[in-house]
């Protein structure tokens, strides 16, 4: 019933955002209309295929400014909020915090107060369907060790980094709305994700584009932190299945189970392009160790029972598959790389490794 609604999705133009409003039209009938205020990682041309689609709308607008917020829910009159919006690299929140306390607290809380004043209004049928849908991160869990059990939804948190105690402060004022207001609320804690439109200052795009152009592929310290990694539409149809089917109040844990060292799935990048991309050298011998990220991380691991169990969840795509086809995506669309490579991307990479990285160490 829910998915009958019209929704409203902030940071629908980054990475997981523009996948899963690709996904919605694709498998839901309802109007979409993305708020979004184009940041650096913000780009219109993961929407263009949809753009003459009469049931999308795009909406420039900053999730700090309440007013506009409830202007905007008063206009559209959602179903359903889904919440991408915030600042999403854990290296730029160690080079500059200031940002993501502002979007990802600030911005988290005028929308919650937006969408509190909106959902208060409503007749009681149309309040019950409602449903506020807070994306979240596994990283607010904090490091595991190698041999520890995997993160469940019980799990304290303990967060390390700006990036992750910021969406970790979210993810509390999250659930206070629920506790406090009884906003329907759902909060979905996933793991790393890969595929079409992750802007290349995240790991697996940097490693495909740096191999392309011959540049050093840097791996943070020795390689071996893990992160568990989930192909972008199993995510969004993750979240999608949360909105259907979650209880308000719970969190969910979203995760491929696919736990690997950061140095193996470099090395896997490699080998497929390898194949897809022959040149004289193997990639592999672009790898190169760089300074470690102060405060990384050793793993993450997400236990994924309980939206497997209670609601039917599963990821579909195996990692062999779900890496050739974001390799191949990256490979098809030199024009997407070309327009997020140039301008602020260029500054952030001189910002963040040494000249053109061409010595392969991080600055720091
Ligand atoms: P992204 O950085 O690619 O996209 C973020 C989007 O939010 C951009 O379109 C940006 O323009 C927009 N935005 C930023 N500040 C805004 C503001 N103040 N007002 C309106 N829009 C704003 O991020 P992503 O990787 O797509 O992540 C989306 C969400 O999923 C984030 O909340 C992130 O914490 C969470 N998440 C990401 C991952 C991952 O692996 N990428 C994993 C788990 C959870
Ligand atoms: P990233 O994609 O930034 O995601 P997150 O920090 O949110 O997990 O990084 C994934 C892993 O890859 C993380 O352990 C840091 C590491 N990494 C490198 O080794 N080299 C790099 O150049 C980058 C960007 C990340």
């Amino acid at each position: 019933m829910l998915l009958k609604s019209p929704i409203v999705v902030t940071g629908g133009a980054g990475f997981i955002g523009s996948n899963f409003v690709l996904q919605w039209l694709a498998e839901q009938q309802t109007n979409v209309t993305v708020l979004d205020n184009l940041t650096y990682a913000g780009n219109l041309e993961n929407l263009t295929s949809v753009e003459k689609d009469k049931r999308y709308h795009f909406v420039l607008g900053d999730i700090v400014d309440g007013g506009s917020m409830r202007q905007l829910l008063d206009e559209q009159r959602p179903g359903a909020v889904v919440h991408f919006a915030a600042e999403s690299h854990v290296d730029r929140s160690i080079l500059g915090p200031a940002e993501f306390i502002r979007t990802n607290i600030e911005g988290t809380f005028q929308l919650l107060e937006a969408v509190r004043g909106y959902w208060s209004e409503l007749p009681t049928p149309q309040q019950r369907a409602f449903r506020f849908l807070h994306v979240s991160t596994d990283e607010v869990y904090g490091s595991l060790t190698p041999t520890a059990l995997a993160f469940t939804e019980e799990t304290p948190y303990a967060p390390n980094s700006p990036y992750s105690a910021s969406k970790a402060a979210s993810d509390h004022l999250v659930r206070a709305y629920y506790h406090t207001y009884g906003l329907p609320v759902l909060t979905t804690n996933c793991s790393n994700n890969y595929g079409p439109h992750q802007f290349p200052e995240k790991l697996i795009p940097l490693v495909v584009l740096n191999a392309l152009k011959g540049l050093p592929i840097p791996v943070y310290g020795d390689g071996q932190n893990v992160r568990d990694w989930l192909f972008v539409t199993d995510h969004c149809d993750g979240i999608r299945t949360v909105l259907e089917r979650g209880v308000p109040g719970q969190t969910y844990n979203i995760g491929g189970r696919q736990e690997m060292s950061n140095l193996d799935l470099v090395q896997q990048i490699c080998i497929v392009l390898d194949e897809l991309k022959p040149t004289e050298k193997p990639y592999a011998s672009l790898i190169t160790f760089v300074k470690d990220r102060p405060g990384h991380d050793r793993r993450y691991a997400m236990n994924t029972s309980k939206i497997e169990r209670e609601l039917g969840w599963q990821p579909r795509e195996t990692f062999a598959g779900g890496l050739r086809k974001t390799i191949q995506w990256y490979l098809d669309n030199p024009e997407w790389v070309e327009h997020v490579t140039s301008g602020s991307y260029r500054e952030w990479i001189d910002l963040q490794y040494e000249p053109s990285s061409l010595t392969g160490a991080a600055k720091r």
